[in-house]
């Protein structure tokens, strides 16, 4: 069975953190989807570290790493973050696995992504810069390079066509990006990048699936930055959700077991788009401060406000999540009350419902407030000994998504993590 992890909000729910851990009972970690857009924070022996594409695993030293063929990858990232990681984790190469299929972000789709978002003005999405739209443009486009091209004899070829069509695109732009300089080192990383162990890897995980091995795909941004579900146009470029682990890994949905779907408690945002439990006001800053919600990939400062159970419901019923892991329950000691959207009010109506034009529409969220904890959760190391308070917190937020919570995170550490009984 394949076990799925994926975040329920708009991303940077703590997804590194609780794979890191949970790998410790896994054979393989696969990544199905996104790009260096993603920022997965671990803390390795007191060490931070940031992934962008390698998958959380690595530091579990039993666990194969793979890369999938949903998964858009920029080589020098790739590499970057290898040699970042390696003193780290000196078997690494050897647990590291590529898909031929995933597809090559190049430093003109990065120049097309820099140009497109600047022609936007202040319609911009907020993308992270990272080529990812226009790599996923191309792919569904099918004019993409993938994995498996760079061991092509043909491949300067490809990529020069690929190159050239991207500068007629640029040329329509007003906007100068200066993508020459990222050349020279994008074809070094794709040189370095031939000596990784690419894969058929439908078949590679097939195989060690049939062989009884336990399989975690890790997903990266959020459930509402889904392509198709998600609050489109603020959106990432790929199916974040759990359907998007069956195209992006190559397995078929019988083989799904476990969700896991993880959400702060509370929310945050980065980029443009609606976020309709936003605080604009000192509450909103204090989450900021007390949850350090600075991004992990662009350093951008988080958008932060009250948890939206609405719009997990939604997340929770559009991938099928069988467990709830609550991430930053410690954030909230200092918070009293703590506030969760229970339904919004629109044009004076009340819904449950996340709505389809929700980029358009103004809406009052409707709060159920809690008395705040009476204990620092920071300081719990077991169930028991975790305020009734936040208990009961927890209770509602199990009945209301109708789903049990497995874990609550309290800290950044790999340990930080209590099991719900
Ligand atoms: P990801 O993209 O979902 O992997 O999340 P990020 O790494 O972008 O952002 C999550 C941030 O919260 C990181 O800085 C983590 O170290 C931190 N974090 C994760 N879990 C907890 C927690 O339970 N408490 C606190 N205080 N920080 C946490
Ligand atoms: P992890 O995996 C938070 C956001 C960007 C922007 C929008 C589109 O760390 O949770 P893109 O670069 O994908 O074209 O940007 O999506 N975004 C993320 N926000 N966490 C992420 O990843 C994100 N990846 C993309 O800020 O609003
Ligand atoms: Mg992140």
């Amino acid at each position: 069975m394949i076990d799925v992890l994926l975040g329920l909000q708009w991303g940077d729910e703590g997804k590194g953190k609780i794979v890191d851990y949970l790998a410790q009972k896994y054979d393989i970690i696969a990544r199905f989807q996104g790009g260096p857009n993603a920022g997965h924070t671990l803390y390795v022996d007191g060490n931070k570290v940031v992934l962008h594409t390698i998958p959380s695993g690595v530091f579990q030293e039993h666990c194969l790493n793979l890369i999938g063929n949903g998964v858009v990858i920029d080589p020098v990232t790739l590499q970057n973050e290898i040699q970042k990681i390696l003193p780290l984790c000196p078997s690494l190469l050897s647990r590291l696995f590529v898909s031929h299929r995933a597809h090559i972000i190049t430093p003109t789709h990065r120049a097309l992504d820099a140009a497109s978002e600047l022609a936007k003005g202040a319609d911009k999405i907020g993308s992270t810069l990272k080529g990812i739209g226009p790599a996923y443009m191309d792919k569904t486009g099918r004019n993409g390079l993938r994995v498996g091209d760079i061991m092509s004899p043909n491949f300067n070829e490809k990529y020069e066509k690929l190159k050239n069509k991207h500068l007629q695109m640029l040329r329509q732009y007003d906007q100068v990006v200066d993508w020459q300089a990222w050349e020279e080192p994008f074809l070094t990383a794709v040189e370095q990048m031939r000596h990784l162990q690419i894969v058929n890897a439908e078949y590679w995980l097939d195989n060690h699936l049939n062989a009884g091995k336990k399989v975690l795909a890790e997903g990266a941004q959020g459930s509402m930055l889904d392509i198709d579900f998600g609050t489109y146009p603020f959106v990432t470029s790929s199916n974040t959700i759990a359907a998007g682990v069956c195209s992006g890994l190559g397995v078929a949905p019988s083989r799904i077991g476990e969700v896991y779907g993880i959400t702060k408690a509370y929310c945050t945002r980065v980029g443009g788009g609606p976020f309709p439990t936003e605080l604009h006001d000192e509450t909103g800053a204090e989450l900021r401060a007390a949850g350090n919600e600075f991004g992990a990939t662009t350093g951008r400062p988080r958008r932060c406000g009250w948890i939206d159970l609405v719009a997990l419901r939604y997340s929770v019923m559009l991938s099928g999540v069988t467990q709830l892991i609550i991430t930053k329950a410690d954030v909230m000691d200092q918070f009293n009350p703590v506030k969760a959207a229970v339904a919004y009010l629109v044009n004076g109506v009340e819904t449950k419902e996340f709505p389809y034009d929700v980029c358009d529409m103004e809406i009052t969220p409707v709060y159920q407030s809690f008395a705040g904890w009476d204990k620092p959760v920071a300081e719990c190391t077991s169930y028991d000994e975790l305020p009734q308070v936040f208990k009961n917190y927890c209770h509602f937020v199990e009945q209301y998504l109708q789903t049990k919570i497995a874990y609550v995170s309290n800290g950044t550490g790999r340990d930080q993590l209590l099991a719900i009984s």
